[in-house]
């Protein structure tokens, strides 16, 4: 049986309106289910890349399938198998909406009207809540939260809702080391437990590196793509990062040392 690709992507490119091409040669495929990483400097193609899989962005060339789908054929198909996060969520800032509002809208938004919450609805909710310890806030208005206690909401909304596919842009940012490795755990389980696929992008290979099956090295096209031990090579990282990374290796394990990042432990 021909695997199926989570991501399969060939010559694509990608312009803004502007001229600005964020995206040239990109060729790769991923298969699917995977838990992946996209990493990259910025400004590298990551966002860009996301949202031109999920049909926002058109590719002056080339193509992206998601699952076999065409990101610009399928487009309508790709948005109801993926439950994406976009990188800067604004959602629930101006309008008074609770932390329950937010995860619940996960489910209701694929429904059709009216959108009622059943009691399995708020059954999955609390439980997405929970895995990423923030049940206890379940009446709290949302804009009263920290921006790391959004996030982590932001991804429960994400664990309770429907799709093959999660895409989470820069879950992580804003977050301290404990609600990092609280959403990567809870998210890797969440791979492990369910016929998902996870793609998370990120600034830092250090929360996930252990977690994740593959990365992809983004810096305007495709740098590297393989198993995180692989991307973790001295040539790649002074490549993609300049000559301040480096590679240490220490007590067994794998250090990635950028000067803006600190360090990046790999095993
Ligand atoms: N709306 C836009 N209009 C014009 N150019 C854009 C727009 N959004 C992004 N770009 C450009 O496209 C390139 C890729 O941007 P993108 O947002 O995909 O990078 P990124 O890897 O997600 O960066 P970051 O780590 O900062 O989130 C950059 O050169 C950026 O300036
Ligand atoms: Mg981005």
């Amino acid at each position: 049986m021909e695997p199926r690709y989570l991501f399969d992507a060939a010559d694509l490119m990608v312009r803004y309106p502007n001229g600005e091409v964020a995206l040239h040669d990109v060729t790769f495929k991923v298969k699917a289910p995977s838990f992946t990483a996209i990493i990259g400097p910025n400004g590298s193609g990551k966002s860009t890349l996301l949202k031109t899989a999920l049909g926002m962005m058109k590719p002056m060339k080339g193509y992206i399938r998601v699952l076999g789908y065409d990101s610009q054929r399928d487009k309508a198909k790709i948005r109801r198998l993926v439950r994406y996060v976009p990188q800067r969520d604004r959602i629930g800032l101006t309008v008074p909406m609770k932390v329950k509002d937010i995860v619940l809208m996960g489910r209701l938004l694929k429904k059709l009207p009216p959108r009622l919450a059943s009691s399995h609805d708020v059954e999955v909710a609390k439980t997405a809540l929970e895995q990423v310890d923030m049940l206890d806030m379940w009446n709290h208005p949302f804009p009263e939260l920290s921006g790391g206690q959004r996030q982590r909401v932001l991804v429960a909304r994400a664990l309770a809702g429907e799709g093959e596919i999660l895409m989470l842009d820069e879950p992580l940012t804003g977050t301290d080391i404990e609600s990092q490795d609280l959403i990567v755990k809870a998210l890797s389980e969440y791979h492990e437990n369910n016929e998902v696929s996870i793609v998370i992008v990120t600034h830092d290979l250090n929360p996930v590196h252990t977690m994740v099956e593959n990365v992809l090295l983004l810096k305007g096209t495709v740098e590297g793509i393989g198993e995180p031990c692989s991307i973790m090579d001295p040539e790649i990282v002074a490549r993609v990062y300049g000559p301040t990374a480096r590679i240490v290796e220490y007590g067994g394990h794998k250090y990635c040392v950028m000067k803006d990042l600190g360090f990046d432990r790999h095993d």
